[in-house]
């Protein structure tokens, strides 16, 4: 099946891209691993003709915004996410005209009709960057309601919150963190700000999929416990075998992020399936907001 992969990848010029969540045997075959903003700034560059997206829908829609010439596949259309499902473009119209105007930056785990409505988009790498790139002195974020509030802790604006969440992040308590820390006291505790609060608190250090991969890298500790999505404990370890890695917490698993395989894979490329396309009407103000975000980031 991996070998089929590879023909397939090489005969309709395609290249495929997974998200550090992806299981093991995924991420191994991909072209390239990557957190949000890699992944898109990848997909932009590209001069495959087809490009396989191995994570999630708001992903593969990111793709198809910033390549409209190019065919993007997403092997299983029921991988989604319900955090970017927790903003309607109807509700934040709504919620826009009971405040004054300020600009919206909206977190890239949104759908692209909610891209459409945004100032600017934002991933976990860049949230900070972003809004201090911004004049205005009051923010709407959408739609993490805990990459919010830490950006807010750490810039002087004032952040409107939308009150959305991604429930593998969410459900993270700090007893769970406490009692790993217990088991592991030498560890640095890595921590994502999909993470609520009360749990960053906890952290010696919050930062994005690929941002972890690259503090353990050069970090001089031995041993690190992740408080994110239990796939990246695979990359991490592929990156760094001399290390250690403890998940924060074992329940911490996106059934989203696991849906696609090495099967869905070989039948999308080898039949053209799963393919997505966003409309013009829609593409044209979300590349806007996207765009922004990637001239900011290079
Ligand atoms: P990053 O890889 O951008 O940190 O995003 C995490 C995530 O939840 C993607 O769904
Ligand atoms: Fe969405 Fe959370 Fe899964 Fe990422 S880990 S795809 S934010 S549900």
């Amino acid at each position: 099946m991996k070998e089929k992969i590879r023909r397939l990848l090489k005969e309709r010029k395609a290249i495929m891209l997974a998200h550090n969540y992806q299981p093991p045997e995924i991420q191994d075959l991909a072209d390239l691993c990557g957190d949000s903003l890699e992944l898109s700034i990848k997909a932009a560059q590209t001069d495959a003709e087809v490009i396989v997206f191995c994570g999630v829908l708001f992903m593969a829609e990111t793709a198809s915004i910033l390549s409209p010439d190019k065919t993007v596949l997403l092997p299983r259309k029921d991988a989604g996410c319900p955090m970017a499902d927790m903003v309607t473009p109807g509700d934040l119209e709504k919620k826009l005209k009971e405040l004054p105007p300020m600009p919206v930056v909206t977190y890239v785990n949104s759908s692209a009709s909610v891209k459409a409505l945004s100032t600017i988009c934002c991933t976990s790498a860049n949230a900070i960057d972003v809004v201090n790139s911004l004049d205005e002195k009051e923010i709407m974020m959408v739609p993490d309601r805990n990459l919010a509030m830490y950006t807010g802790s750490n810039t002087k604006k004032k952040i409107h919150i939308w009150e959305g969440f991604c429930p593998v992040h969410d459900r993270l308590t700090p007893e769970d963190c406490k009692k790993t820390k217990e088991n592991h006291p030498d560890a640095v505790f890595m921590a994502h700000p999909e993470c609520k609060p009360d749990v960053l608190e906890l952290a010696d250090v919050t930062t994005s999929t690929s941002g972890m991969i690259r503090y353990a890298g050069e970090s001089e500790k031995k041993s690190f416990i992740v408080g994110t999505e239990v796939g990246l404990l695979y990359s991490l370890q592929t990156a760094n075998p001399g290390k250690k890695f403890y998940p924060a917490s074992a329940g911490m698993e996106c059934i989203d992020m696991k849906r696609i395989t090495i099967e869905d894979i070989a039948r999308s490329l080898e039949f053209m399936e799963g393919e997505v396309k966003v409309p013009e009407n829609i593409r044209r103000p979300a590349l806007k907001a996207v765009q922004r975000m990637i001239d900011l980031s290079q």
